[in-house]
């Protein structure tokens, strides 16, 4: 499966779809968040981290650029919000991360673009028109163990698993 689109109406469903990921995720996966301020990209990664049993998700300043949290695998939470170029990522020196044995979740990683791992999830939130509390977020992969991920995360979703 190469894409598809969840349908949120709360936070909280946002964080239950991340949970249900993390979940599946394994060692050296890259998970790339993309949308708006406000979009749902922290509180899906949040989701990301308590589905990988992480103890404790504290809240990431946005100065932060890369957050440790220690759970099944180490989860890797990048926000590139104040990257100002694709240099300045650069220097941030994150292949280590990104091609290691944790899962990388990467927020506003449009900034990062030509230096992100070509082989990732794709996750896309955007705000539904005339629904404050729900989000669209569009999931493609890219690579075929990304499909395999995306096809077990869909049928969880439709509760064929649960
Ligand atoms: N369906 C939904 N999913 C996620 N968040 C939602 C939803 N509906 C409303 N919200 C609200 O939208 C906000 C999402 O904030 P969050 O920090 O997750 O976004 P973000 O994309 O990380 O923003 P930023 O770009 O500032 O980092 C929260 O205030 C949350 O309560
Ligand atoms: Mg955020």
């Amino acid at each position: 499966m190469k894409s598809a689109t969840f349908l949120t109406t709360s936070r909280e469903e946002t964080v239950s779809l991340g949970t249900q990921l993390g979940r599946l995720c394994e060692a050296g996966d890259v998970l790339l968040l993309f949308g708006e301020l406000g979009a749902g990209k922290t509180s899906l990664i949040q989701g990301v981290a308590s589905g990988l049993d992480v103890g404790e998700y504290t809240f990431s300043p946005s100065f932060v650029l890369v957050r440790e949290y220690q759970g099944r695998l180490v989860l890797y939470h990048m926000d590139f919000y104040r990257m100002e170029s694709v240099e300045e990522v650069a220097d941030l020196g994150i292949d280590d991360y990104l091609y290691g044995d944790g899962v990388c979740a990467v927020e506003w990683a449009d900034r990062g673009v030509g230096l992100l791992p070509e082989k990732h999830l794709h996750i896309e939130l955007q705000y539904v028109p005339n629904a404050d509390q729900s989000r669209q977020v569009q999931v493609y992969a890219c690579g075929e163990h990304y499909e395999r991920l995306l096809q077990k995360l869909t049928a969880k979703e439709a509760g064929e698993w649960n």
